[in-house]
C-alpha cells in the first residue's frame, strides 16, 4: 500500500468524452441488484440485446460468469462479497471510461458495497436498478436448484435464506420480476434510459 505513492498516473490524449462522441451515447453503469433467482441476469441480457441490436455500444459483467475467472479466489463471506463487488465497480469504471454501457448483474447484497460503487463514479454515471422478486417466488423457482441445497444445509451463507440482502433505498429504477414479462421489465431500462439522456434509441 505504503508504495503507492510512488505511482504516478500518465494523462491519456484520448479521454472518455471523446469516446462517447465518437459512439453518440453517453457511457454509465446500469447496476442490476436483487436475490439469486430475481432475474437478474435474464433483464441485464435482454437490455444489452435491445441496446447491442441498435448499435450502442454495451458489456456485460455477471456474477457467476466474473467468478469463474477475475474473482474465482473469492467466496460469499461479507469480506469476499465486498471484495467481489469493489473489484466489479473498478472493471465498470474502466469501461464506462472506455464509453461503454456496461450492466452488471450481482446480488450485491450489502448497501454499503453497492454506495462504494456509487462513489467511484461521476453521480450520472451509476444507475441503480433493483431487481425485486420476493424470495418464495425466487425459491419456487430456483433455477439453479441452489435454495433446496441451502434449505438442506448444503450451502451455508446463501443469501436470503441464512444471510441478508440490504434492499436499496435509492435505486433509480425498481423493476418487480414478479409482476411484469421480460418484455415490459427491459422496456422499463430502456425508457429511463431514453428519458434520462443516456440514449437516443429507435428501440
Ligand atoms: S455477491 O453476493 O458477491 O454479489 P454474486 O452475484 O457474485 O454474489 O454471485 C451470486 C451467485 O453465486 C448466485 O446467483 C448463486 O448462483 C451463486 N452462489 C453460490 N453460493 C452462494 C451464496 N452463499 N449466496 C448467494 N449466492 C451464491
Amino acid at each position: 500500500m505504503s508504495e503507492q505513492k510512488f505511482i504516478i498516473p500518465h494523462d491519456q490524449i484520448i479521454v472518455k468524452d471523446d469516446r462517447q462522441k465518437m459512439n453518440e451515447h453517453k457511457s454509465v453503469i446500469i447496476w442490476f441488484t436483487g436475490l439469486s433467482g430475481s432475474g437478474k441476469s435474464t433483464l441485464a441480457n435482454r437490455v444489452q440485446e435491445m441496446l447491442f441490436d441498435d448499435a450502442l455500444h454495451t458489456y456485460l459483467l455477471d456474477g457467476d460468469n466474473v467468478r469463474q475467472g477475475l474473482n474465482k479466489d473469492l467466496g460469499f463471506s461479507a469480506e469476499d462479497r465486498q471484495e467481489n463487488i469493489r473489484r466489479i465497480g473498478e472493471v465498470a469504471k474502466l469501461f464506462v471510461d472506455a464509453g461503454t454501457i456496461v450492466m452488471t448483474a450481482f446480488i450485491s447484497p450489502y448497501i454499503t458495497d453497492r454506495q462504494m460503487v456509487r462513489d467511484l463514479v461521476e453521480e450520472d454515471e451509476f444507475v441503480e436498478v433493483f431487481v425485486k422478486c420476493p424470495l418464495e417466488v425466487c425459491e419456487e423457482r430456483d433455477t439453479k436448484g441452489l435454495y433446496a441445497k441451502a434449505r438442506q444445509g448444503l450451502i451455508k451463507n446463501f443469501t436470503g435464506i441464512d444471510d441478508p440482502y440490504d434492499e436499496p433505498e435509492n435505486a433509480e429504477l425498481v423493476v418487480d420480476t414478479d409482476k411484469l414479462d421480460l418484455e415490459e421489465s427491459a422496456l422499463l431500462v430502456i425508457s429511463f434510459l431514453k428519458n434520462n439522456g443516456y440514449i437516443q434509441s429507435k428501440i
